[in-house]
């Protein structure tokens, strides 16, 4: 089979089993963060976890890529850009800032997101290196590219920095959780992930291509499920928790 068939079939398959997974993953929170246990084996340091699970992404798509016989467009070295600057926040930066001190995780939640990483990083990798490779510069200028780029920048600034008011909340609080108030926390309890289905919504939409849309379901089928999960959690914390507030979608869910 010529590798572009191959290359299909194999991210047809990593969909379907997105597809699949879902409702195993709404049925069990995530057992990391404040849903962590010690009753899935194992546990490992958190911040340290967090290095290694994401590096395998950071390094994968760019490397396969830099690797490539082909001659890479400019526009397509700018979509690796955008990748490389969202994992090197997300394994370098993400984790460096993040107050869990002696927090622990399950081995097992790592090591399922290595493989996660890793076949998304071969997924993006190999359609960038093979398929992607040329998108010319008059795709600057498509509905896909301004729509997708606009909402990836969106997404990927509510992301930011609600990930940064959360890690700002525990100033001071020693691993403590605190009812997050402001920007569009008014609105959802988990406005980092909305942020991070957005973005790589975004980049779906720019890219046209079936290694974002593998991505951004992915990501829809991660954090959709925890999102619901911290929701309730929340709920069930404090007492006072705002009647409107969605878990994800604001004023959708
Ligand atoms: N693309 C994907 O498939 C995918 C999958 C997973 C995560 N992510 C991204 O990775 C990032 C982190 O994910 P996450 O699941 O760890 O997010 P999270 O549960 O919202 O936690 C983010 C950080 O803030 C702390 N925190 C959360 N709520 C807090 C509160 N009320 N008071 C004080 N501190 C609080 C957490 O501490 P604790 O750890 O102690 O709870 C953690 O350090 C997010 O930006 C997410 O979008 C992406």
């Amino acid at each position: 089979m010529p590798f572009i068939d191959n290359y299909f079939l194999f991210a047809y398959i990593w969909i379907a089993i997105g597809f699949i997974s879902f409702p195993l993953i709404l049925k069990y929170d995530a057992p990391y963060g404040r849903h962590t246990s010690s009753d899935w084996g194992p546990l490992v340091d958190n911040k340290l976890a967090w290095i290694i699970m994401e590096l395998p992404a950071l390094i994968l798509c760019p490397l396969i890529v830099f690797l490539s016989e082909n001659v890479l467009s400019n526009l397509t070295k700018f979509f690796i850009l955008l990748w490389v600057l969202h994992y090197f926040n997300r394994s370098i930066v993400f984790p460096i800032r993040i107050k869990t001190k002696k927090k622990k995780m399950p081995f097992i939640i790592a090591f399922l997101a290595i493989v996660f990483n890793i076949v998304n990083g071969l997924i993006n990798g190999l359609y960038f290196s093979n398929i992607g490779y040329n998108y010319p510069e008059s795709w600057i200028l498509s509905p896909q590219f301004i729509f997708g780029i606009i909402i990836f920048i969106f997404g990927f600034y509510i992301n930011n920095i609600s990930d940064s008011h959360l890690i700002s909340l525990r100033k001071g609080h020693d691993n403590k959780y605190v009812l997050p108030q402001k920007g569009l926390f008014k609105f959802v309890s988990c406005p980092n992930f909305f942020g991070e289905i957005i973005e790589w919504l975004g980049f779906a939409i720019m890219t046209w291509s079936i290694a974002g849309l593998a991505f951004f379901l992915w990501t829809f089928f991660n954090l959709v499920p925890r999102a619901l999960s911290h929701h309730k959690w929340y709920k069930e914390k404090f007492p006072d928790y705002p009647k409107s507030r969605k878990a994800v979608f604001p004023f959708i869910l």
